[in-house]
């Protein structure tokens, strides 16, 4: 009985779906909070490998509720494409429920990420050119279009018409864009909005009597810390709230209501897209990682940059989100490795900081101070129990809660559902 956010503690693909996948099976109801289809979640289950991006991993189980709520961007195109995928593969989609409150990614914020990451040239932020931005964007200076809107008609084509002369007068002057055709934008999301109602409610009300009732609540945050509009490294960073507090903005329950917070860190560090990464590995032990840890990205297949562990950032995200545990994922990428590093502290001008530097140009220009630990020989992927880990593995993991001050509360060695150690019971 009880209700937990899971979110990243890195910059995202921490192996958060594979997590709450584990986890859902215990969950009544699964609520993704925040992001779009910026996200990718890897899930596999007895050999089958399913990729999502909207809809919440838990409609893998076949009794679990699964919350689309109104933090999300969606782009209805990709949600029903996603539908139809998991259905043609068995899966029974009756259970998802989408806020009429959540926003709409429509062509133009699309077409807007493209154009603006090419005027930024050679301080692109790296975005996966979903709309992301733009859209949380259009939200902020209220000119969005919710999910509810496709479902009124009337209202939605005085909305539409207003808002796309605007959009077309800044593309046509701008960027000398071709300009896009109201009645055209009109007919398919009316016809998306058709197509996802039977999905559509009052997601808010649907969690809180979910949580009212004892139910067991999994919030499922995409992205990660370091990507968090406000807490991340800014402006390399997502437009939404990654970090916990954004469970309760974006699923309209109060912070009351969530009795723990689980943070997922990889036992490394990627990133993907651009940005500062002080323990970033551009060496061949970098490229043996990546090749291992098959380090491309869900959604765009870009090679991620890949790094040692920086206890830093994850004892920053222990703050910023007020984690209960940790959850290590990927130990096993590391097998076979004669030694591993992990950043303890950043040197900054000749002066040693133990956190989390509150500018992004400290941030850029800190060197990683490291401890250098003994790797492990073994392949660790079929360990089921801690002490079943060889003992450097263990120090491993141990040196890791030392850094960040909170237990380890789950180790994944491994893509599959079976391929977890649980520590103890998250819920
Ligand atoms: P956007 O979210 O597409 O605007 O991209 C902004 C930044 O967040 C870029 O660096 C992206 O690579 C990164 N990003 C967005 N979603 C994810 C994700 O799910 N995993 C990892 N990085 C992400």
């Amino acid at each position: 009985m009880s209700a937990i956010v899971v979110v990243g503690t890195q910059w995202g693909d921490e192996g958060k779906g594979k997590v709450i996948d584990f986890l859902s099976e215990q969950a009544d109801v699964v609520v993704r909070h925040q992001g779009g289809n910026n996200a990718g979640h890897t899930v596999v289950v007895h050999d089958r490998e399913f990729k999502l991006h909207l809809v919440p991993s838990g409609i893998l189980y076949p009794d679990t509720l699964c919350v689309i709520a109104n933090g999300v961007v969606i782009d209805p195109k990709v949600l029903l494409e996603e539908i139809a995928y998991l259905e043609a593969r068995g899966v029974d989609v009756k259970r998802l429920r989408i806020s009429s409150k959540a926003h709409v990614v429509m062509p133009y914020h699309s077409k807007m990420d493209a154009l603006n990451e090419e005027r930024r040239g050679d301080q692109k932020i790296g975005t996966t050119l979903r709309g992301i931005g733009p859209a949380y964007m259009d939200k902020a200076a209220r000119v969005g279009i919710r999910v509810g809107d496709l479902l009124h008609p009337g209202e939605f084509r005085d909305r539409l018409a207003r808002v796309l002369e605007e959009k077309n007068h800044v593309l046509s002057r701008a960027y000398a864009v071709e300009p896009f055709d109201v009645d055209e934008m009109y007919d398919t999301f009316l016809a998306y909005g058709q197509a996802i109602k039977a999905y559509v409610s009052d997601t808010s009300r649907l969690v809180n009597a979910a949580i009212d009732r004892g139910q067991r609540v999994l919030f499922e945050g995409a992205q990660g810390t370091m990507l968090d509009i406000d807490h991340g490294t800014y402006p390399f960073v997502t437009s939404s709230h990654p970090s916990a507090g954004g469970a309760a903005i974006g699923a309209g329950v109060g912070p009351t209501k969530i009795d723990r917070v689980y943070g997922v860190a990889k036992a490394y560090t990627t990133r993907v897209g651009d940005g500062p990464f002080p323990t970033e590995l551009t060496d061949a032990v970098g490229e043996d990682i990546r090749t291992r840890g098959h380090e491309f990205g869900t959604t765009t297949g870009r090679p991620r940059r890949v790094g040692w562990l920086d206890a830093v950032v994850l004892r920053y995200a222990v703050r910023v989100n007020g984690l209960s545990g940790i959850a290590v994922t990927r130990l096993d990428v590391l097998d076979g490795l004669p030694s591993l590093k992990i950043a303890t502290a950043y040197e900054y001008q000749g002066a040693r900081l133990t956190e989390f530097p509150d500018t992004s140009w400290q941030f850029r220009d800190v060197v990683p101070v490291y401890e250098t630990l003994p790797g492990w020989d073994q392949p660790i992927g079929s360990v089921r129990r801690l002490e079943d880990l060889p003992l450097n593995a263990r120090l491993y993991l141990g040196r890791i809660e030392k850094a960040v001050g909170v237990p380890v509360v789950l180790v994944s060695v491994g893509r599959e559902r079976s391929h977890t150690i649980p520590l103890q019971s998250l819920f």
